[in-house]
């Protein structure tokens, strides 16, 4: 049985779905601070904290676990700037409880997401696996922190991972039942999206003198069903006997924010108030993955690669889901 902490949320909801779908067994635990009982489509669920020993050494008990798909975290960059306790309490403390719990119940996998965050500035593009790891914010601090226990972990108590290094999570469930759903939204496609629906006046550009073809930023954005994929193949890799490890997650294509308003605009088929504005502060100019080793090593083929399928699929779960899911005033 798979244990999906953060099952309620985003990336992890699809994970879920995919899980039931291949024949998994799963039980999702999540608080539904930021996620939604809603999107759990099957399976179990306990609602509880993942930081919380006595939580998890119930669940390790009550169920046979073999893998743990680690995805509960707090995720907004600008949030970790000014609050880096509470990143360095879920991120990092939470996920040393989560370890000795694991320990203690001898369950031996854990996938973990990881972020292009803990790379930092590039300093080479497409961005390989053994690219420095400089984070320029706390929050992909916390995430490099934990790979690094993770690694530390196997070699003293052979607990085997895998960290996927997501870069831009996006799109929707293509049957439609998942989306992106957060508060707030921060995040770019949805933030476009909702803003074609009239729920925002207006999309602003963050920063248009950038280093690139059109002064705006790059960004690999990468569907969300190809992430819970992903998660599967790096499971079975462990249960292969792969060695604790990290692979970059994205498309390795770069589209500007530029592209991505006006490639949304032709999927609405509509044009969408939009205003240039400062730099976000602490924005790369160009994120780009290598994914070369996921696709060699676990064998995985995005499916939904191309932007103008990711922002459909987006966009299909948005319009039917002004409200997201519903479940926040
Ligand atoms: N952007 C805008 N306007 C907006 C929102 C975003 O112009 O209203 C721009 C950003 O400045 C950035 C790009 O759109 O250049 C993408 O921004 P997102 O906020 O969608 O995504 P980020 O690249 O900032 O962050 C994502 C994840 C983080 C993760 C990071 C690196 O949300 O959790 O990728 O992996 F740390």
């Amino acid at each position: 049985m798979i244990c999906v902490i953060g099952g309620a949320g985003y990336i992890g909801s699809h994970c879920v779905k995919r899980l039931l779908e291949r024949g998994y067994e799963v039980v999702t635990l999540d608080n539904l601070e930021a996620g939604h009982r809603a999107a759990v489509v099957g399976g179990e669920f306990v609602q509880g904290d993942y930081t919380d020993r006595q939580t998890l050494d119930t669940l390790f008990t009550s169920y046979p676990i073999e893998c743990v798909m680690h995805f509960a975290a707090y995720a907004s960059v600008a949030e970790s700037m000014t609050d880096p306790a509470k990143f360095y309490r879920l991120n990092v403390v939470g996920g040393y409880t989560l370890l000795e719990a694991m320990r203690a119940h001898h369950i031996p996998y854990l996938i973990f997401s990881s972020s292009a965050a803990t790379y930092g500035e590039p300093c080479q593009i497409p961005i390989p696996e053994d690219h420095p790891q400089e984070p320029t914010n706390a929050y992909g601090e916390t995430k490099r922190a934990f790979e690094q226990m993770l690694r530390w972990y196997d070699v003293a108590f052979g607990l085997r991972s895998i960290s996927l290094r997501y870069f831009n999570a996006a799109g929707a469930d293509p049957e439609g039942q998942l989306g992106e759903d957060h508060h707030p939204e921060t995040h770019l496609i949805p933030l476009v999206l909702l803003t074609a629906l009239g729920k925002r006046p207006v999309i602003k550009i963050f920063g248009t003198d950038y280093d690139t073809p059109d002064g705006t930023a790059i960004r690999d954005y990468i569907h969300v069903t190809d992430l819970a994929d992903a998660h599967i193949l790096a499971y079975e890799a462990l249960k292969r006997g792969a060695p604790t490890s990290a692979y970059n997650l994205g498309n390795g294509l770069g589209y500007s924010v530029r592209e991505v308003i006006r490639t949304a605009e032709e999927v609405v088929g509509r044009s969408i108030p939009q205003e240039e504005a400062p730099r976000r502060a602490g924005d790369p100019a160009r994120l780009v993955a290598s994914a070369d080793r996921a696709k060699h090593e676990l064998g995985w083929q995005p499916q939904y690669a191309d932007l103008r399928t990711i922002i459909e699929t987006a966009w299909r779960w948005h319009s039917t889901h002004p409200d997201g899911y519903g479940d926040r005033t």
